[in-house]
């Protein structure tokens, strides 16, 4: 991944949020701060026409239709699946399954890899990660009695790799780890991570649904065996995403859901199956929606520049130094590199209550658990708030984040 470079004088914020209709509107009369963009991202106007587009000019089912509009329609799907290979190096469309998020994609994983494996097997986790990457997971231990071990965190957020080291065994069968935490913002060190996993014959997986929105990630660089993203944390539409697998990953993988589609030939007596990886997508997909993330991502190469990159780091940098003067606040990840995502906890305020006040003031901010349940007990938490931000942000947004906490707070306590 690209280390940020310094915010640059090129990069034109006004410019880019003029492309997101959006962010006009106003929230109990005052103008929109968006700051909940890792739980998703708003929807620059390409994405919006792409999809539009689709059902006003171009629509039909996939892959079966020998018809014009069936003929436009597969090319335009099949041109995603393409686009996403070339935006995470993957080399090949035929390593990108289209799925509906992330969250599919790990399920998949889980399934498929899942029925090779034995009781008493081991599977590596962090305790940073989202629980699309830990539910299935538990699936497995508690339907073959596979063992999960928690790779534990650091104090300041980052992934203790000297436990991680110690977590292999000959048992051990897949490690499945975040890329970048939805909660710290720690971006963890991948390739090393894939190194000591291939070290001991292990492969790897990574969820990438924060990392691949804040800097270019190269599957084929990392080495990893499996990765995981969704669409509409890149400012792309919901239930669109894929899974990239490396080599014949997907050839050797069993199919996960079964129907239409994934099929070569069905007979009374059995079924062969399509090539990878239309063999992983079974069903009509979300036709329009991937078709969106291709346009997603095409907006993005042209908008996420290392400039717009530097400018979502200046703006948290902003935020973390206002948090910083303000008394009885507690920042949870502090790793050196963190991506643009700052939860933090409130002494003597809860996070819901905070996050219900700032929103009289336009600002929209996440507030819970996301999704992180053994980090929030690593922690010794129940909830925090968390400001996560996009190239869209501006510094004026986190002047009135800032403000909208300290006047939330002192209404609380
Ligand atoms: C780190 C991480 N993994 C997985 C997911 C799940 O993404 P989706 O619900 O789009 O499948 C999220 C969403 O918040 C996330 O932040």
């Amino acid at each position: 991944m690209n280390a940020p470079v310094k915010a640059h004088a090129r990069f034109d914020v006004e410019a880019i949020r003029a492309e997101f209709p959006i962010l006009s509107r106003e929230v109990h009369g005052k103008p929109l701060v968006y700051l909940d963009n890792a739980a998703s991202a708003q929807k620059p106007e390409a994405v919006i026409e792409a999809v539009a587009n689709v059902w006003r000019g171009s629509y039909a089912n996939v892959h079966r239709g020998l018809h014009t509009l069936a003929n436009e329609t597969t090319g335009a799907f099949e041109a995603a699946r393409g686009k996403i290979a070339c935006f995470v190096g993957a080399g090949s469309p035929d390593r990108i399954v289209l799925t509906r998020g992330a969250t599919e994609a790990i399920n998949l994983v889980a399934a498929s890899f899942g029925q090779g494996l034995a009781e008493g097997d081991e599977i590596i986790l962090s305790q940073m990660e989202h629980h699309s990457n830990i539910v299935p997971w538990h699936f497995l231990r508690e339907r073959k009695g596979v063992i999960i071990k928690w790779a534990p965190v650091t104090e300041e957020g980052a992934l203790d790799i000297e436990a991680y080291k110690t977590l292999f065994t000959s048992r051990t069968k897949l490690v499945a780890l975040v890329h970048m935490s939805n909660v710290l913002g720690t971006l963890n060190p991948a390739e090393e991570l894939t190194r000591i996993a291939h070290g001991h014959g292990v492969p790897i997986l990574f969820d990438g649904s924060q990392a691949v929105v804040h800097g270019s990630v190269d599957v084929t660089a990392i080495g990893c065996d499996f990765y995981a993203l969704t669409g509409h944390k890149l400012y792309g539409p919901n239930a669109s995403g894929a899974l990239y697998a490396k080599g014949d990953w997907l050839d050797r993988l069993p199919p996960f859901l079964g129907g239409g589609e994934m099929i070569a030939e069905v007979s009374e007596e059995g079924v062969v199956y399509a090539h990878a990886p239309h063999k992983f997508e079974a069903g009509t997909p979300a036709i329009a929606d991937a078709i969106g993330l291709g346009a997603s991502l095409d907006w993005m190469g042209a908008r996420v520049t290392p400039e717009a990159l530097a400018h979502e780091h200046a703006l948290l940098d902003a935020a973390t130094a206002g948090l910083d003067e303000m008394d009885g606040i507690r920042i949870l990840g502090t790793a050196p590199g963190k991506g643009p995502i700052l939860s933090f906890v409130v002494e003597g305020a809860h996070a819901h209550d905070l996050a219900q006040i700032m929103d009289r003031y336009g600002v929209a901010v996440r507030a819970g658990h996301h999704c992180a349940h053994p980090l929030m007990k690593r922690y010794g938490i129940t909830a925090s708030l968390r400001a996560s931000f996009a190239i869209y942000n501006t510094h004026a947004e986190v002047d009135v984040f800032l403000d909208a906490l300290r006047r939330a707070r002192s209404f609380l306590i």
